[in-house]
């Protein structure tokens, strides 16, 4: 199942997972909330009308700590400075990219925020605005897991020792624990599990 990448039993395998495999595999947790946040544009597009705002909080939330605060926390606190000291470059190099690349994703995830409290405000022209940025979201983080899965994580195997590797999984999982913490993390594995089950048991 997709949302796999957030069970318990796989929660306590990662435990045993190097460092890249994590990152993967929240890639690819990353990408099924992608798909469900297609599915609600498209029906927005449809309709008009954003007929289940708490969903997209939802959504929304998850963007914010499990994405942004967890996943790029990850990556910008230890995997990105371990690259540099293996001469991976952050100015005009990949580094600076991705980093550039998480801040656009923070902004658009803010305006998407910001144009569902005006929607639910009346401003009914605000749900187009949110479909707007959505998309553009929904193009910048695939995109971006792209190039990290097929460009970045491969030269961080090949130029990372087991050493390094390992000191950065037990980073990780603090950053986890102190950033998400179990109960939420769990919270989020039923969220995900519903929504799911809403927008992608056909696909
Ligand atoms: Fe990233
Ligand atoms: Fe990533």
């Amino acid at each position: 199942m997709l949302t796999s990448a957030l069970t318990d039993k796989k929660h306590e395998r990662r435990k045993l997972m190097n460092a890249i495999k994590e990152l993967l595999t929240e890639h690819e947790a990353v990408r099924m909330t992608l798909k469900i946040l297609e599915r609600i544009t498209e029906e927005i597009d449809k309709t008009e009308k954003i007929s289940k705002p708490e969903h997209l909080k939802q959504l929304f939330e998850f963007f914010s700590v499990f994405v942004d605060k967890c996943h790029h926390g990850k990556e910008e606190e230890l995997l990105f400075p371990a690259l540099e000291t293996v001469g991976i470059s952050r100015k005009g190099g990949p580094i600076g990219v991705m980093l550039n690349e998480h801040q656009q994703g923070r902004d658009l995830v803010a305006k998407m925020k910001r144009a569902l409290s005006q929607y639910l405000n009346g401003d009914a022209g605000a749900a187009q605005k949110l479909k707007v940025s959505a998309d553009a979201y929904i193009a910048l983080l695939n995109l971006h897991i792209d190039k990290e899965n097929n460009v970045l994580f491969p030269m961080a195997e090949q130029h990372l020792s087991e050493n390094k590797l390992a000191e950065l999984k037990n980073g990780f999982d603090k950053i986890e624990t102190d950033k998400i913490g179990t109960g939420k993390h769990e919270e989020f594995h039923r969220m995900l599990d519903i929504l799911e089950n809403t927008y992608l048991k056909d696909s």
